[in-house]
């Protein structure tokens, strides 16, 4: 059985573990943090980075820098023999292309959608409409079927481990916390590069083609920038210019500044520079409360043994009966089910039971900016989510289908997976038990979450 054997303490946290991250991703986060964290003046959200006296920049770079040192040495050394200048200057490129890239349309089939589109800085990258899923493909009529992640705090994502061991568990490693890790709502492509390819030349979203990404780099403004980062003959190479892009893509995903700059209030909190208001400090509470909704056993919100901050997620693959949503066009096929770790978008556990109805357990900060929650966006306000945590269990008709008086229950997992569903608080409860929040409750914790949002500011007076 691979339902998850132990959850963590919501004492210890977890800590980042950006050291298994790819190559050029590891060199990027390595050389910014060795420049102090101001590798990208340009950057999107920079204003946020350098207005970050409130947030402890110091411990966090540090016990980061110190990490990020050594993966940037090792860096150095497996890149055939280039400077550590040399690195560095290659990675500056590649962001700055990456960040061009990710926004240029016209590497699309239909020269309208970027990754942006999906992903806008300003919402931590996530969608700026409120649909389920996006709209996308040659004819941008393409509706997808899963809700659009955040790309931020993604460096410390794990690669994907059937049995995750985690030295933070309790000061024991033989725990095994099960699935755990990889990119994407399942967790399954490790490296940013592999990540870009799918939406780049998937049928309902970029709908592009490596011929059709090169001509389109090759007539880009940065061009030239591509060519002196890549030789000068880069452009006689599909296959290699296109890897060149994913690389890219992924090195800018990297950027400190813009993809992880802990600069949220909860951060400062943490850092003993912010006080929580007594709703969000109650709504924290309730948050950590391991007989109510026990959200920190998943959405880990206390700093690691090691000092690194919360990413508000252990990253474990997890099974917790989100209704079907019927709106989708997929789901108008009664016989189709997104079954997340084993398929079918993920195609290598497909043969293996125990993997199915599992998602990647998503990061909660910036969680405020999104409008759109959960694998198949069928929630679209914190309320809703709560409801649902609250009250799946006591209330169950009012998440599922009543059919002939009969709750339908876990009505998008058929039921001979119903042993992969979680079964510890907050899912622990029984129709007629109490809700585990009351609508006060709940109402703080929306509070306390609404401080994970990365650029705060102390107010002025
Ligand atoms: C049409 C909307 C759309 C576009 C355009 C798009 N994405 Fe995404 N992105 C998504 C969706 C939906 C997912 C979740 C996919 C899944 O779970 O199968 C996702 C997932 C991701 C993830 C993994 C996030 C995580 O939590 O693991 C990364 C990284 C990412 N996208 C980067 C990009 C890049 C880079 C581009 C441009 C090359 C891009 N995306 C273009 C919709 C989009
Ligand atoms: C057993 C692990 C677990 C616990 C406990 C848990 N979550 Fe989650 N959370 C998940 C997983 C897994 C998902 C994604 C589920 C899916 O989409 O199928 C998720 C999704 C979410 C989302 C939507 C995120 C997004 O980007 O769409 C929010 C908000 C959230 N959880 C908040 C909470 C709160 C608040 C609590 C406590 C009441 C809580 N979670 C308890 C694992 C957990």
């Amino acid at each position: 059985m691979l339902r998850r054997l132990a959850r963590r303490s919501t004492r210890m946290g977890t800590p980042a573990r950006s050291a298994r991250l790819m190559l050029a991703a590891a060199m990027c986060a390595a050389l910014a943090a060795c420049d102090g964290g101001t590798t990208q003046p340009d950057s999107a959200d920079s204003r946020n980075a350098a207005g970050a006296s409130a947030h402890d920049a110091n411990a966090t770079s540090n016990s980061d820098g110190a990490r990020l040192m050594k993966i940037s040495t090792n860096a150095a050394a497996a890149t055939h023999g280039q400077s550590r200048a040399e690195v560095y200057a290659q990675v500056r490129r590649m962001t700055a292309l990456g960040k061009q890239m990710f926004f240029d349309p016209s590497l699309s089939g239909s020269g309208k959608m970027s990754c942006a589109t999906c992903h806008s800085p300003d919402r931590a990258f996530t969608p700026t409409n409120a649909l389920d899923v996006q709209i996308g493909g040659a004819d941008m009529h393409r509706p997808g079927m899963r809700a659009v992640p955040t790309l931020k705090y993604l460096q410390a994502v794990p690669a994907f481990a059937e049995h995750y061991h985690d030295s933070d568990d309790e000061g024991d490693e033989s725990v095994d916390a099960g699935p755990t890790g990889g990119l994407t709502w399942d967790g399954r492509v490790d490296h940013g590069a592999d990540q870009a390819r799918i939406p780049l030349l998937s049928s309902f979203e970029m709908a592009s083609t490596p011929r059709k990404v090169t001509d389109a780099v090759r007539a880009a403004p940065y061009a030239n920038a591509f060519r002196e980062a890549f030789g000068e003959h880069i452009f006689d190479d599909e296959d290699a210019t296109f890897k060149a892009v994913l690389k890219s893509l992924e090195t800018f995903e990297q950027a400190p500044d813009v993809f992880y700059p802990y600069s949220s209030k909860y951060d400062a909190y943490l850092a003993g520079k912010a006080t929580l208001t007594s709703a969000e400090l109650r709504g924290l509470q309730l948050f950590n409360d391991e007989t109510k909704g026990n959200c920190a056993s998943c959405h880990i919100s206390q700093r690691a043994k090691d000092g690194s901050p919360p990413q508000f997620s252990d990253f474990g693959l997890i099974a917790v009966g989100v209704p079907r949503n019927r709106a989708l066009a997929v789901n108008h096929d009664p016989r189709f089910f997104d079954l997340g770790a084993c398929g079918p978008e993920r195609t290598d556990l497909g043969h293996r039971d125990e993997f199915c109805g599992l998602f990647r357990t998503p990061t909660l900060r910036n969680i405020a900016l999104k409008k759109t929650f959960f694998h198949n966006g069928i929630y679209h306000s914190l309320e809703d989510v709560m409801r649902f945590y609250s009250r799946r269990d006591t209330n169950p008709e009012e998440f599922y289908p009543v059919v002939k008086g009969k709750v339908n229950k876990f009505d998008d997992l058929p039921r001979q997976y119903w042993t992969n569903l979680n079964t510890d608080a907050p899912f622990d409860r029984k129709r007629g038990d109490a809700p585990v929040y009351t609508d006060a409750e709940i109402k703080d914790v929306i509070a306390f979450l609404g401080t994970l949002t990365d650029g705060w500011q102390p107010a002025a007076h």
